[in-house]
């Protein structure tokens, strides 16, 4: 077939079927995004260690590092002056002796969160600091709730001890708190304790809503040596083909007072829903585990690792996030 059988110019072709032009330029491909990469939407998972001056890489994470302050605090200045907007601090674990059933090491001063806040926070004072808020760090069993002696998760005690652990973070003086258990009634309970400290004009709530029982956390779980001794995280995690479960579970945080909502993986169907349902700020986490195959497959020659890690980042945002914690956000201070 010629071309003027395919696009007869006779005007009997339909017009509407022409879309090149509208994108066949840098620039007007660039118009065809809807939201474009800011590093303002990036959020870099740190790991904070107890012993001040460690400085030691992870090897599941490639270029992830578990960091003591004093080795943070540098490092932290420099992705600061490259346009660095927010941190989120997880702890690394301690020593197996000084893991506990209640994780009392998360919200102690002999923990490696506590005594970091006030000097991130005097360090860069116009830096976004979140504290995830968990448990399995710092617990013997490795599950971020308490749990009853038969192994089984005791959720009222859990949102007992999260709330204090999210308050006390909230009182060394975070920006944000993230909850990443799943305790039903637990952003309810730090509003209030927030509130009794009058604390709730100050401190937002970052709810891990839409958290899915993943494989793609294994090497967190490693970085953070909390995979569970006994049982496995299904029971409180939402199941992967679960779709319906995940609004449900976003519409309730957010009516407890969640002030952002994230989703983890960030799977983009789910992305779409709690952008079309949420009245909040959605934010994705980009989990361990697609960083590490993003590495792995580059490193097999798939495709290019800033190719992957830009298209992955775009499509995350194309989906509904409005910011994303990554793992990749360094080497985006340097390419946007
Ligand atoms: C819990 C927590 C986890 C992650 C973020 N917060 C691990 C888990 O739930 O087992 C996963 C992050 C990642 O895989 O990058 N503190």
């Amino acid at each position: 077939m010629t071309a003027d059988a395919l696009f007869p110019r006779d005007g009997t072709a339909s017009i509407a079927s022409q879309l090149k032009s509208g994108y066949n330029h840098k620039v007007s491909a660039m118009w065809q995004a809807e939201r474009q990469l800011h590093k303002s939407m990036f959020i870099y998972p740190v790991f904070l260690s107890a012993d001040p001056d460690l400085e030691e890489p992870i090897t599941s994470l490639p270029n992830q590092y578990r960091r003591g302050i004093n080795k943070l605090l540098p490092f932290l200045a420099t992705l600061v002056a490259k346009g660095l907007h927010s941190v989120i601090l997880f702890g690394s674990p301690p020593g197996p002796d000084q893991k506990d059933s209640q994780g009392s090491l998360a919200d102690s001063l002999d923990g490696p969160i506590m005594p970091a806040i006030p000097l991130i926070r005097a360090a860069f004072p116009e830096l976004y600091v979140i504290a995830d808020v968990s448990l399995c760090e710092y617990t013997d069993h490795g599950h971020c709730a308490v749990c009853f002696a038969d192994g089984s998760v005791d959720n009222e005690a859990s949102v007992a001890r999260v709330s204090d652990i999210a308050l006390a973070f909230a009182r060394a003086g975070v920006h944000c708190v993230a909850p990443s258990d799943m305790s039903d009634g637990r952003i309810r309970a730090i509003k209030l304790k927030l509130l009794a400290a009058r604390l709730e004009s100050k401190v937002a709530i970052m709810s891990y809503s839409a958290k899915y029982a993943s494989c793609l956390y294994g090497p967190f779980r490693e970085a953070a040596a909390s995979a569970p001794a006994f049982g496995d995280r299904k029971r409180y995690l939402l199941p992967p083909p679960a779709r319906t479960l995940a609004r449900k579970a976003m519409l309730r945080d957010m009516h407890e007072g969640a002030d952002m909502l994230m989703v983890k993986p960030a799977y983009p169907d789910i992305l779409s829903d709690a952008k079309e349902v949420s009245t909040v700020p959605v934010v994705a986490m980009q989990v361990s585990g697609e960083f590490a195959m993003i590495h792995a497959a580059a490193a097999a020659g798939v495709f290019a690792l800033k190719d992957m890690a830009m298209e992955s980042t775009e499509i995350i945002v194309r989906s509904g996030a409005d910011a994303i914690l990554s793992y990749f956000t360094p080497e985006f201070l340097d390419w946007l």
